[in-house]
């Protein structure tokens, strides 16, 4: 079913080991993690419902990957993902309930994803199904057989409808002929060669978008949705455009798609979803933690990890799909845990995430590789913008690792923050190359460890000016 889910743990770490350098065991505890997703899926029923997942804090300072992870896995997963910085819900204007909206969001990316696979499923039905509606408005059926229908239906009871003057050898005919005349349109369509035709169409009007303003806070908590609840109302509107018979057919195949798809089906595989391989990456979770000493920001605090609490515990959030069951949706937690330290969670809290990870500081080697190997490596992302400008720019190793040498020592001198320091020092060595070009005279740019030197070794030097410019 779900790419990732297939992926075993090395295959996890192997792509993940395209984008982040080190942080092996972090790497490790997460493809862990999520391979047993899928092998709880696979055992007996009564033993599935008591594995519970492996819920991991990643620890280590910042810059050092952690979010990094979080992105890239989420981009592996094929699984409803999320990720959602705790310290949002200290935030003024906080209630208790806001942390279920997790779920709720969860459950609504699964939504989409359940139905963008069952759309694609259908995608070929529901195309030949627009096709032949395509033909009904390119060569409307026979007047005869649609007041006969219209007769049928009674509409036309007081009217001498015109079918009466039509024998049924006649309309026999009639029928042959158009069956004929049809064929031949399907032909041409089916081989494109009326795509630039004009059709006309009924197509809603969009909804009034100020509903989406004027909803109150509170009515989406209850898992209601206003605008349905406005839609079922006011019925939809429809109105007259014109399109070409390539367009229209992209719309009507999306309209028959929708008819073939059982949306509460939809949302019972979502929600089934969530619940046996959602995940929920709470990034910045050492933001909640806080010395239970302390009084002020801290009770809120300490009211966020309790409110928490019975989510990652497991419960049953209310959504406008169906209710949803937490206890085996997989959180994993990040944090610096500078000031704080896991510790200082609230106790059963603490227990609810039984895997510590810690990342390692990055060393100077480190930065080598990061700024070279990652598919995103900074090198490569300032090589490819400026060729957009036919400019050329070449680092020797050297120089690379000098500028890591660079960072790594501002780091060491000022604050650690990471590899994000190899963005300003990026920046502020190529800074005027930036601004000069394009320029005829720039045409290849060699980086040398002199030039590295002469740029910035009078910044990092100065401690104070490195903390202005690095
Ligand atoms: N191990 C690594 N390999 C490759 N790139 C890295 C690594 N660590 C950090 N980076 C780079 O540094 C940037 C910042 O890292 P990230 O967002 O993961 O920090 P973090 O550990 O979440 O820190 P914080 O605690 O401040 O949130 C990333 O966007 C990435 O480009
Ligand atoms: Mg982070």
């Amino acid at each position: 079913m779900d790419e990732m889910q297939k992926l075993t743990p090395r295959e996890i770490v192997a792509e993940l080991d395209k984008y982040i350098i080190g942080q092996d065991k972090a790497k490790r505890s997460v493809s862990i993690a999520m391979r047993n997703r899928w092998r709880r899926q696979r055992v007996a029923e009564e033993l599935r419902e008591e594995i519970m997942p492996n819920n991991i804090i990643l620890i280590g300072p910042t810059g050092v990957g952690k979010t990094e992870i979080a992105r890239r896995l989420s981009r592996l997963a094929n699984a409803p993902f999320i990720k959602v910085e705790a310290s949002k819900f200290t935030e003024v204007g906080y209630i208790g309930r806001d942390v279920e909206s997790i779920i709720r969001d969860l459950a609504h990316l699964a939504v989409s994803m359940v139905l963008s696979e069952k759309t694609a499923s259908v995608q070929a039905q529901a195309e030949q199904l627009a096709n032949e509606r395509l033909l009904d408005l390119l060569f409307p059926p026979p007047k005869s057989r649609r007041s006969a229908a219209a007769n049928m239906e009674g509409e036309d009871e007081d009217k001498p409808s015109a079918s009466t003057a039509v024998s049924p050898a006649d309309m026999f005919e009639l029928e042959e002929r158009h069956q004929r005349t049809r064929e031949k349109m399907r032909q041409q369509l089916l081989g494109g060669k009326l795509e630039d035709r004009y059709v006309e169409l009924d197509v809603p009007v969009e909804g009034f978008p100020m509903m989406q303003v004027i909803s109150p806070i509170g009515v989406e908590e209850l898992g209601v949705n206003l605008q349905d609840l406005m839609g079922n109302i006011f019925p939809k509107k429809v109105k007259k455009r014109k399109m070409t018979v390539a367009e229209a057919r992209k719309y009507l195949t999306q309209e028959e798609a929708q008819k073939l798809i059982d949306m509460d089906q939809v949302f019972k595989e979502a929600i089934s979803r969530v619940e046996n391989s959602g995940i929920v990456f709470l990034d910045e979770i050492d933001k909640i933690a806080g010395e239970k000493s302390q009084v002020g920001p801290d009770v809120s605090r300490e009211g966020v990890q309790r409110d928490l609490l019975p989510v990652v515990e497991g419960t049953s959030v209310f959504t406008k799909y169906g209710m949803v069951k937490t206890d085996h949706v997989l959180f994993i937690a990040s944090g610096a845990f500078h000031v704080s330290k896991p510790s200082d969670l609230i106790p059963e809290l603490q227990g609810r995430f039984p895997i510590r990870v810690e990342l390692t500081s990055l060393t100077a080697e480190d930065f080598v590789r990061i700024l070279t190997e990652p598919q995103n490596a900074l090198i490569k992302q300032y090589t490819a913008m400026l060729a957009t400008e036919e400019v050329e720019i070449n680092f020797t190793p050297e120089a690379i690792k000098e500028i890591a040498k660079i960072a790594f020592e501002v780091n060491e001198r000022t604050e650690n923050i990471g590899a994000r320091r190899l963005h300003t020092v990026m920046t502020a060595l190529l800074e005027d190359f930036l601004f000069d070009v394009p320029d005829e005279k720039i045409k290849k740019i060699k980086i040398t460890a002199e030039f590295v030197q002469k740029r910035l070794g009078e910044i990092v030097k100065d401690v104070d000016l490195s903390r202005y410019i690095l």
